[in-house]
């Protein structure tokens, strides 16, 4: 394993697998706040912690890179994701341990570097309320960055996790358990599918579901069911892709306007959004190519 477990490091390894992507780094890592830059270091060190070396993390970072640039060639030469199905893409991502492991590593080094996926992470904790106690809920862990990152900076006196992945369960885990980010009591991680009747738990105070609609079959379903979990004034965040093919993305919004509709229907008001074009395109220019985009939502019921 590599001795130095930093980003300078981290920038260094994933150059050296993928040269392409150096100079994009390297004007990337530039936009990080130093709180930022700190919270990454600090989550390269929990890595090292797991046997997770700085070879590992650029290999899973260009797992994400390659296989969604081959999703992106198919999606802009047929105009649809490569499966519709959940049963297409289980066995290949969420239950198998070795590539979902990688995909989830690479997906949080992704929340800090990649700009659009750095903006979004910044609204939800500008969003995310501080003073409310009560049971927060989110859907689909994965890495457990968010879930961690809700622990750390509000007030909720129960935490409760839903993941449907055996290796994102696991990897929240131990994000929470290392300890390396302070000593939590009062949460719990279930392995299992969010629209399986289950044990989750009513009237929560916040719901967060971040990446999930569109690696599911019915993306409407989700969103309702949140709506029935949620308290009265609840808070809801709900963050999804447009127009962006991944290896599991199996529902396709092809545009912010698709995925607001779809929250009214589930009796969710939107009050505050936050929709991020194509890094360098306008929005229009996004949609016009059909090129990705990312929208965030901080709802609520709307009775
Ligand atoms: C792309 S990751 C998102 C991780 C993190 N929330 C984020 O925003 O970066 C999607 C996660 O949703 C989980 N997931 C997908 N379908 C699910 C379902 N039906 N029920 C619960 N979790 C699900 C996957 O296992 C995976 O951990």
């Amino acid at each position: 394993m590599n001795a130095r477990m930093d980003l300078d490091a981290l920038v260094e390894a994933i150059g050296n697998t993928n040269r392409l992507q150096a100079p994009f780094l390297e004007s990337s890592v530039a936009g990080l706040l130093p709180e930022e830059r700190s919270e990454l270091d600090a989550y390269l060190r929990f890595c090292a912690t797991q046997d997770i070396g700085l070879d590992y993390l650029a290999r899973s970072y260009n797992t994400i890179v390659v296989d969604t640039l081959r999703e992106q060639v198919f999606f802009q030469r047929h105009d649809r994701y490569r499966y519709a199905t959940y049963a297409e893409v289980a066995g290949s991502v969420y239950q198998n341990d070795d590539y979902m492991r990688r995909y989830m590593y690479g997906l949080a080094l992704t929340t800090y570097l990649w700009p659009n996926h750095r903006v979004m992470r910044r609204f939800f904790l500008e969003q995310l309320p501080r003073d409310r106690a009560g049971t927060y809920l989110e859907i689909g862990p994965g890495h457990g960055m968010f879930f961690l990152a809700a622990l750390r900076a509000s007030g909720f006196t129960r935490f409760e996790g839903i993941d449907i992945s055996p290796t994102s369960c696991a990897m929240t885990e131990a994000i929470v358990a290392s300890g390396l980010f302070g000593r939590h009591a009062g949460y719990a991680i279930r392995c299992r599918d969010f629209l399986a009747d289950g044990d989750e738990p009513a009237s929560c105070s916040a719901i967060v579901m971040g990446e999930v609609l569109e690696h599911v079959e019915a993306p409407l379903a989700f969103l309702a069911k949140i709506r029935s979990l949620a308290a009265s004034g609840g808070f809801v965040f709900v963050t999804t892709a447009i127009n962006a093919p991944a290896v599991d993305h199996i529902w396709l919004f092809r545009s912010p306007a698709e995925v607001t509709a779809m929250a009214a229907a589930a009796g969710l008001r939107v009050t505050a959004e936050l929709v991020v074009p194509y890094t360098g395109l306008s929005l229009e220019e996004s949609l016009r190519t059909r090129m990705p985009i990312n929208i965030a939502l901080a709802l609520t019921r709307a009775d």
